[in-house]
């Protein structure tokens, strides 16, 4: 156990992970990492993986990350303590100012992953990238498919 959450198989709990905003962390290949409120998202399974699949515009820093960067991410469901921050990473970039600075959001490194997830958060999950593809006539964003490495609750929504 670590920040008061554990360990949860990739599928539950998905009542909290439908319909809710993210903050997606990526991290660049020097370790730079960056965070941005992502609210397209699905998880099922594919090929055989528990994945998460998300879609990120081509005009976002996180998307240069996603490509040319690291290929993991983490999606972190955020908690009402945090869920604030919303307004500021889906609304700054990464490319002009340190959002983890800017909202005081604090990381927990990864198990399974290089990049970190977030504090605060009622469920957070650990990605590779294993797929990505434009999504086609339904939007100009690009669909990155991440395997679920981890996944965890919050003790909050344990009970
Ligand atoms: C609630 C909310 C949900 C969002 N969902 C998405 C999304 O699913 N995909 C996307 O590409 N941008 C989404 N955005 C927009 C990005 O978060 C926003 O453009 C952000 O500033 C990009 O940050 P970056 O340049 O640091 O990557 C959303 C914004 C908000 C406020």
């Amino acid at each position: 156990m670590t920040d008061n959450r554990k360990e949860i198989g990739s599928y539950e709990f998905m009542e909290f992970f439908m319909s809710r905003a993210a903050h997606v962390v990526s991290m660049d290949t020097n370790g730079k990492i960056n965070v941005m409120a992502l609210l397209w998202k699905t998880i099922g399974e594919l090929w055989m993986l528990p994945v998460i699949t998300i879609a990120v515009s081509p005009s976002r820093y996180t998307f240069k990350l996603l490509t040319e960067g690291v290929q993991e991410f983490t999606i972190n469901i955020p908690s009402s303590k945090i869920a604030d921050t919303i307004n500021i990473t889906g609304s700054l970039s990464g490319r002009d100012i340190d959002k983890f600075k800017e909202t005081g959001l604090e990381t927990i490194e990864g198990k399974r992953t290089k990049v970190p997830t977030l504090k605060d958060c009622i469920l957070t999950y650990e990605c590779k990238i294993v797929h990505s593809c434009k999504s086609g006539s339904m939007a100009s964003h690009h669909l990155f498919f991440g395997q679920i490495l981890t996944a965890y609750a919050s003790n909050e929504i344990i009970k």
